[in-house]
């Protein structure tokens, strides 16, 4: 891979908000020739030989944390996957001691994933080693949308000048905001399709169309995104009821025929088979929800190479 004229300014990957086009697009090209690597009989190239890149997740993982161990591995970096039962956490040890512990003992990165927004945040202040935001509460999760980028663009050969509606628990999601804010800055249509009780309030100053009907909402879309519904959410009060929702709001064969005839589907796992999607569309021709996976990997690697586990 030419890597002459690659450069990235900051030290972490926190959000999508923080990045330019530039950013954006040298992260996707990155990738593209990891993507490449990726088809090779051997995958594994050296940029991170000698790195040790640390896995801390809060919450449950499994297409972020596999695809980083494995992103990392693909590199020549050491990997170590820090569990939060078999911890000090449980004996009380602060997230920070913690955080400050693992850089103690070498490691180069930190991939972070936790219930709280902005701990990435906080953890980028405190240690001088790169954060990579794995998802923070219900701010970020950038690596997820520039996952769907990729696949975008690898379908589409484009981002500018698309209509992508993305469907679900618009308040409680963070692959939502980090969509938001990708998409929009690659000059892609975003329109945001819930109920009433999952929209935020002043979501349409982040330059997004609003639509509370998804027969409205999916019309003519080059992109369907759906979004797992968190089901903890029915039981406060958020959602009549399960059904109710795949009902009003279940991406179904029927309901997919409204958008472009090439249209793709999209979700960012894991899935609620029935509750925001039906199987038929999960599994049909236009799903690229398991291509999505596959490209984490890639775009993994890219975010991690780029980042280069240099202090800057
Ligand atoms: N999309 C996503 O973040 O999936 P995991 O929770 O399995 O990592």
């Amino acid at each position: 891979m030419d890597n002459k004229n690659i450069t990235f300014k900051s030290k972490d990957l926190l959000g999508i908000k923080d990045l330019s086009q530039e950013e954006i697009s040298l992260i996707l090209d990155t990738a593209s020739g990891f993507k490449d690597v990726l088809e090779r009989d051997i995958k594994k190239v050296p940029p991170l030989r000698g790195k040790t890149v640390a896995n801390l997740f809060f919450e449950p993982s499994t297409r972020t944390r596999t695809s980083f161990e494995l992103a990392a591995k693909r590199l020549s970096a050491d990997v170590v996957n820090f569990s939060v039962p078999t911890s000090s956490v449980v004996k009380g040890e602060t997230l920070k001691d913690t955080a400050l512990t693992i850089q103690a003992l070498g490691a180069d990165f930190v991939v972070i994933r936790h219930s709280s927004s902005g701990v990435p945040h906080m953890l980028s202040k405190i240690l001088d080693i790169s954060i990579i935001n794995a998802g923070d509460g219900a701010n970020e999760h950038p690596t997820q949308a520039l996952l769907d980028l990729f696949t975008i663009r690898s379908h589409k050969k484009k981002i500018e000048g698309l209509s992508v509606a993305i469907i679900g628990d618009i308040a409680h999601s963070r692959v939502a905001l980090s969509n938001i804010y990708a998409l929009t800055r690659l000059g892609a249509e975003v329109r945001v399709v819930c109920p009433p009780t999952l929209m935020p309030a002043g979501i349409g100053e982040l330059g997004v169309k609003t639509f509370g009907s998804i027969e409205e909402g999916i019309k003519d879309t080059d992109v369907i995104m759906t979004l797992r519904l968190q089901l903890e959410r029915q039981s406060k009060g958020f959602l009549p009821s399960l059904e109710e929702y795949f009902t009003l709001y279940g991406l179904t064969a029927g309901r997919l025929k409204l958008a472009k005839k090439d249209a793709m589907v999209m979700h960012p796992g894991p899935m609620n088979r029935g509750v925001e999607i039906s199987s038929e569309v999960a599994d049909g021709p236009q799903s690229v929800i398991l291509e999505q996976v596959t490209n984490g990997l890639a775009v993994r690697m890219a975010v991690l190479y780029l980042l280069g586990g240099v202090k800057k």
